[in-house]
């Protein structure tokens, strides 16, 4: 496929470059600086800026596509991952602003150039749980995607408009729009670095419903968008099938979640469900913190 990413420069979207790379696809990916990786096409824009984003979307990737003298190819995908990632780096206010009006022109700018695939991150914030005032715990668990979304902060909120700008775009266009609500990115590197200290102490993934996915099976789940058709708009938990830390599911329910009504869960399975993902998009993901740290469970 020919793939138009945006954000592709970022902690998580150049995971997901390199595995579209390593499948075949070409990609162009469409960021403010530029991914340093062989076999990738840069374009610099900003997705704040609509006409950067109508250019971009019926753009050459590179010289290449000069020679066949048929014009500019169109492109079979968008995944859309550029944004702020969350509070506390710019004002709320321009978080909000950046991933808002940034969804809605490439949204826009992809339909209107004939794409009938996108795929953008969302996150596990518009829960609501994550960048709370205080500890707010879960409706129910595991959680799901029917889970209410109403989130206290500018980030969330923004992920969940995202999700209703898309849902809408869906609407008119006929297009399949796929949202992923990115549990807590981690790079392969960070196990080593990050997982004794939550190991150490439970209580510091919290917020994260002491989830996790690592970064190169978030680039398989995205090739599993791409590749399933006709689902028209959804969105999906996206995570790693156990939790962060060392102890056991119904461990954590006692000392975390007291009076949170529980289904049934294995021994060690992750409070936030891609039951969804699994069934509708065969997302198999295969790494564990466990295997990359040689630990046994
Ligand atoms: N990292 C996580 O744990 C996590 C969890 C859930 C969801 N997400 C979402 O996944 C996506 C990627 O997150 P990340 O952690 O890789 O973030 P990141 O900040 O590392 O990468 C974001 C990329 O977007 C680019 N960008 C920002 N504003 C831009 C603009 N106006 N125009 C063009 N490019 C712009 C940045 O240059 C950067 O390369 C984001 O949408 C984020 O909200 C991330």
């Amino acid at each position: 496929m020919r793939i138009l990413f945006t954000g592709g420069s970022g902690k998580a979207g150049k995971y997901a470059v390199a595995h579209l790379l390593a499948q075949g696809h070409r990609v162009l990916n469409v960021d403010r600086v530029p991914l340093d990786l062989p076999g990738v096409d840069n374009r610099l824009a900003d997705i704040t800026d609509a006409g950067q984003m109508f250019d971009v979307m019926q753009s050459y990737a590179d010289f290449d596509e000069l020679e066949p003298g048929t014009g500019v190819p169109n492109f079979d995908a968008v995944v859309h991952f550029a944004a702020v990632p969350r509070i506390l780096i710019t004002s709320d206010n321009e978080c909000y602003r950046v991933n808002t009006i940034g969804t809605y022109n490439v949204i826009d700018a992809a339909l209107r150039a004939g794409v009938k695939k996108i795929v953008f991150a969302s996150s596990e914030t518009t829960y609501g749980v994550c960048f709370a005032d205080g500890e707010r715990k879960p409706d129910y668990l595991p959680l799901d995607e029917e889970h209410p979304v109403v989130p206290e902060d500018s980030y969330a909120m923004s992920k969940v408009v995202n999700e209703v700008t898309a849902r809408s775009f869906q609407q008119r266009s006929g297009a399949d729009i796929y949202g992923l609500r990115i549990n807590n990115v981690i790079e392969p590197h960070e196990y080593k670095e990050n997982f004794p200290a939550y190991i150490k102490d439970p209580a510091s993934r919290r917020r994260n419903f002491f989830a996790y996915i690592d970064a190169r099976d978030l680039g398989h789940m995205v090739e599993r968008c791409l590749l399933t058709d006709g689902l028209g708009f959804e969105v999906f938990n996206v995570a790693n099938e156990d939790h962060s830390v060392g102890e056991r599911t119904p461990d954590l329910i006692d000392r975390f979640y007291q009076g949170v009504p529980c289904a049934k869960m294995g021994e060690y399975e992750s409070f936030f469900s891609i039951a969804k993902a699994k069934k509708m998009l065969g997302f198999a993901p295969k790494h564990s913190w466990r295997n990359e740290l040689g630990e046994p469970v």
